[in-house]
């Protein structure tokens, strides 16, 4: 995710700007650059590649008083990751320079607005507008400038501005995406979080959506975005850098999933209009055209794709195949340029999944590609590649990923649904209750100390036998993945029905059932089955939908997720899985971040 910092104080030099920047490196990025005003004058040097790279480009200068600066570091979203994409971006007239966190929606519109006024555009990023609305709006006073460009902008950000005409102020703004503000006596610092921070103060305000902030010498002042002034608590924080990277949690995996509400904001960001999907990346798509489609992934993102198969093949006309990448390139698959593949691989480097897209392509299929790495190997072998924006994932176990994945499959499903004349009032209905997932996230991520201690009861079991029908199913598999990855308990997923041709043999009383269990068009069916594992002693946890006393009747424990449209509990019963899985593998004494034997991105066979 792209991190951002900002210095303004008498006493600043590009180091400092730079070793600032360098504590957000631990997100990840692809670039990273910086703007200082130095002589009345801003100066911008950006580069690809490590924040080593940046600061070698500018040894003579790291020595230098600035009098007030802003560094970046770019996760691409729009635009390759190259030097002229890279943060800080300039106006025409070379004297604003913005970074920025978060995708604007509508910057398409805008530039074509700005480009129409005679504004040059230099990158291909949505970043680029801001600093042009700035200019477009700036007449002598740069806070309102801000206040008037960003009334213009739809989406997310977090943003901080600066212009050489204004030597000793910064002007933020958030909307969707953290920013924080450090404050001392003689400074304002300003960051994506509080790592930079807390080695000149403790003392931070954390700006909430809709804030906009003036930051000057030991002196800040936050307004809404109507100009009204308002008073934001300083909070005192106690973490040393190490949690705070991690947010204030002991483990990546746990920042993550906490991360998740946020995550499904991003996926879904930029591509609804009017009420209705529109995925950019796909317009030139015609899905009424295609005869069948075929998705390959592995792991974490097979499960995915198992998903996508079960809602696209019970809402439409279309054949879904769905296969491990490593059998699929194998395989003789009977591909043709009628088949539309779609590879789903978070790091997009997968080497399994890059050569069945290739077998594919050769086979005459088009590619889209469903990733989280803006040029990524898969993606530049892809006809199109739809990226999830999650932000770099540092657990190597799939968690908010997964929920991207889940989002983006969503999405696309829709925009075939109605593509293939398909949409009925369900679909608005799915789509509806998709739009306000992040708020339901939220609440179900209140579990975690109730799944904690159910985690605590469970931990000494050496198996765990997950199992789920329908939209369930993929939730079990993954499930179980979860858990045997981190936490080293042997677990199975399986779909239920199949737990009497030859599983259910090994259930005992030592033996757990998870059960995913929601009230949904499978529940009878999935009941009998947890009644099944039930008459063999084993204790069953049942995942389910709320206020389901029935199930409450048989099962040891009771875990539950709000009730939505079926095809969402995938989606919302994500974050319980891995939350348990998560607090096992803790409570064994495990690094989850860091599970034995795993590397996070596969690039051999
Ligand atoms: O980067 P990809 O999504 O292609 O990775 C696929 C799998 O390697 C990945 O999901 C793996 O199973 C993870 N360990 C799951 O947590």
């Amino acid at each position: 995710m792209c991190g951002i910092v900002g210095i303004v104080s008498d006493e600043v030099k590009t180091a400092d700007i730079i070793d600032s920047l360098k504590k957000l490196e631990y997100r990840g990025y692809d670039s990273s650059g910086i703007a200082f005003v130095r002589g009345g004058k801003i100066e911008v040097y950006k580069s690809v590649g490590k924040i080593e790279v940046l600061k070698n480009s500018i040894k003579d200068l790291l020595e230098k008083k600035i009098e007030v600066g802003i560094a970046h570091t770019r996760w691409a979203t729009h635009g390759q990751p190259n030097d002229v994409n890279a943060h800080p971006h300039t106006d025409c007239t070379g004297k604003i320079a913005v970074v920025h966190n978060g995708i604007i929606e509508n910057f398409r519109e805008l530039r074509s607005m700005l480009e129409a006024l005679g504004h040059k555009f230099k990158s291909d990023t949505d970043t680029e507008v801001i600093a042009h609305l700035i200019e477009e709006e700036y007449s002598g006073d740069l806070f309102d400038a801000v206040m008037k460009a960003i009334r213009k902008l739809d989406g997310a950000y977090a943003i901080g501005v600066i212009h050489s005409n204004h030597p000793d102020i910064i002007i933020a703004a958030r909307k969707g995406s953290p920013l924080v503000i450090g404050l001392r006596d003689d400074m304002s610092i300003l960051a994506s979080d509080v790592t930079p921070i807390i080695r000149y103060t403790k003392d931070v305000i954390f700006l909430e959506d809709g804030d906009v902030a003036f930051l000057k010498k030991g002196r800040v002042e936050v307004y809404r975005a109507n100009g009204e002034k308002i008073d934001r608590k300083v909070q005192h924080i106690d973490w040393d850098e190490l949690a705070a990277e991690k947010g204030g949690y002991d483990h990546f995996m746990m920042k993550e999933i906490m991360e998740e509400p946020m995550v499904i904001s991003s996926a879904i960001t930029g591509r609804v209009k009017a009420g209705k999907v529109d995925i950019p990346e796909v317009r030139e798509i015609d899905f009424s055209k295609i005869r069948r489609i075929n998705l390959v992934a592995c792991g974490t993102s097979y499960h995915a794709a198992l998903f996508f198969k079960y809602f696209v093949e019970f809402h439409t006309d279309l054949d879904v195949l769905v296969e491990v990448s490593s059998e699929f390139r194998y395989r003789k698959p009977h591909v043709d340029k009628d088949t539309l593949t779609i590879a789903i691989s978070q790091s997009g480097e997968t080497a399994d999944t890059l050569e069945s897209i290739r077998l594919a392509k050769r086979l005459g299929s088009s590619i889209i590609t469903i990733t989280n790495v803006v040029g990524s190997t898969i993606t530049r072998e892809s006809d199109v590649s739809i990226m999830m924006n999650s932000g770099p994932e540092i657990g190597v176990a799939a968690t908010k990923t997964y929920v991207a994945q889940l989002t983006v499959l969503l999405l696309l499903g829709l925009e075939i649904i109605q593509q293939r004349g398909f949409w009925a009032g369900r679909h608005e209905k799915i789509f509806d209750t998709l739009l306000r997932l992040p708020e339901v996230f939220s609440s179900i991520l209140d579990f975690s100390d109730k799944i904690k201690e159910i985690a605590k009861e469970f931990k000494g079991y050496d198996h765990f036998m997950y199992i789920g029908r329908g939209y369930g199913y993929p939730t079990a598999l993954e499930g179980a993945l979860k858990l045997k990855e981190i936490s080293y308990i042997h677990a199975e997923g399986y779909p239920a029905g199949e737990l009497k041709h030859g599983p259910i043999a090994l259930l005992d009383e030592n033996f757990p059932v998870f059960a995913i269990v929601p009230q949904d068009s499978l529940y009878q069916k999935m009941r009998s089955n947890v009644m099944e594992c039930k008459a063999r002693n084993a204790k069953i946890i049942a995942l389910t939908t709320s206020e389901n006393s029935d199930i409450s009747s048989i099962a040891d424990i009771i875990l539950e997720v709000p009730r939505v449209p079926e095809e969402l509990y995938p989606l919302v019963m994500s974050p319980i899985i891995q939350l348990f899985a998560y607090h096992v593998a803790v409570l064994k004494g495990h690094d989850p971040d860091k599970p034995r034997n795993l590397a996070k991105s596969v690039t051999v066979e």
